[in-house]
């Protein structure tokens, strides 16, 4: 567990440690968790660049006004774009590349909290499940090369070791098996099957991919109960009996300024380190949760690391691992062709 005095005192050394001129990307940055990790980022960072990606033009005008403000020295850029689309996820990311030869964090929070069935975009892909899971991939598999920058190991120092990391926030620790004939849910669409395919394919899919790019870390977290505008899209009475629940989990409610300093804690820390910072002699292909030789942590909502999932440690065992990010490259080339044609 990280205590929040820790916490905000590694935060306030992320400058001192990576040096000035971060940047950093917050998909979901226009509220809850994504927004108050970016006014985290840009309190406890200097010269920094951050890209908030959302749809809301009013609410990004005012958190950059505000930012702006207490910080004129970083450069806030506002994307507007609906991330449950893959081609807005596209473009998104080809204007940040167009812009940056490096990115340090890639945050992802964009998410809904509807109870309705399987909503399908125009490109086949159920709406809630794309955002928590599919268009949060498409944005690391866009943005890898600029990742790798970020993560410069051939510069880094001791005394100024590079910065590289993407934060998932859906809610790790909650792994469980899944219908794996039918990864996207065409036919077997539940809302519980959508919660567990998200949280279990991000964490299958990340662990992958850290075992890929040693230079980076992949953290999927559990933000705990936060106050946020999630429930925004809900029906009356489905909005009451969130307000209830939420009234009773008072005592364990996370503050929302806490939750973004403990966000960006998981995002700038050095206590979890990409594979490349690790030691050597450990094999990457055992290692998960951080503990051994991996790059992936999947992280409670005080700073701590969950115990090895015995779902992913059958999944890694049987080689689900690769099918589900196979599964994943095919959906995007199968949405790139239809878009294309
Ligand atoms: N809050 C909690 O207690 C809690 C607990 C467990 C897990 N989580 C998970 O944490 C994640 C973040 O939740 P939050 O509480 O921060 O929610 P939030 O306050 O509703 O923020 C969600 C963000 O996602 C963006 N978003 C939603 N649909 C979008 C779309 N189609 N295109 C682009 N951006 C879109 C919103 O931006 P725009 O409005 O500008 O589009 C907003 O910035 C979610 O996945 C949620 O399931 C939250």
């Amino acid at each position: 567990m990280a205590s929040i005095a820790a916490v905000l005192d590694n935060n306030s050394a992320i400058t001192r440690r990576y040096g000035p001129g971060l940047v950093a990307v917050f998909v979901g940055g226009t509220s809850g968790i994504g927004e108050s990790t970016a006014r985290a980022f840009i309190r406890n960072t200097d010269a920094s660049h951050a890209y908030l990606v959302g749809r809301d033009q009013a609410r990004a005008a005012e958190i950059i006004r505000e930012l702006q403000q207490m910080k004129p020295d970083a450069q806030i850029t506002f994307i507007k774009s609906d991330v449950s689309l893959l081609r807005e996820v596209d473009d998104a990311c080809s204007l940040i590349q167009r812009n940056e030869d490096k990115v340090n964090i890639l945050f992802l929070s964009p998410g809904i909290g509807t109870m309705k069935g399987r909503d399908e975009t125009d490109e086949g892909l159920d709406r809630k499940l794309n955002l928590h899971y599919y268009s949060r991939m498409r944005f690391v598999q866009n943005l890898l090369p600029q990742l790798v920058k970020g993560a410069d190991i051939t510069r880094a120092t001791e005394s100024q070791p590079s910065l590289s990391r993407v934060v998932s926030v859906l809610e790790a620790g909650s792994e469980a098996a899944m219908n794996l004939d039918d990864l996207s849910l065409k036919t077997h669409y539940s809302l519980r099957n959508c919660a567990k395919h998200a949280i279990t394919m991000n964490s299958v899919s990340m662990e992958h991919l850290a075992s890929h790019y040693p230079q980076v870390s992949f953290i999927h977290s559990f933000p705990g109960i936060v106050r946020t505008r999630l429930n925004r899209d809900l029906g009356t009475v489905a909005k009451c009996a969130v307000n209830a629940l939420v009234a009773i989990a008072k005592p364990w409610e996370i503050p929302f300024n806490e939750s973004g300093e403990r966000h960006l804690y998981a995002a700038a820390s050095p206590t979890f380190p990409p594979l490349a910072y690790k030691d050597s002699s450990i094999d990457p292909a055992e290692g998960s949760d951080g503990r051994n030789g991996s790059g992936f942590y999947r992280l409670s909502s005080d700073g701590s690391t969950y115990k090895p999932s015995k779902i992913m440690e059958r999944y890694r065992a049987e080689g689900v691992r690769s099918l589900i990010w196979n599964h994943t490259v095919s959906v995007f080339a199968h949405v790139h062709n239809k878009v294309s044609v």
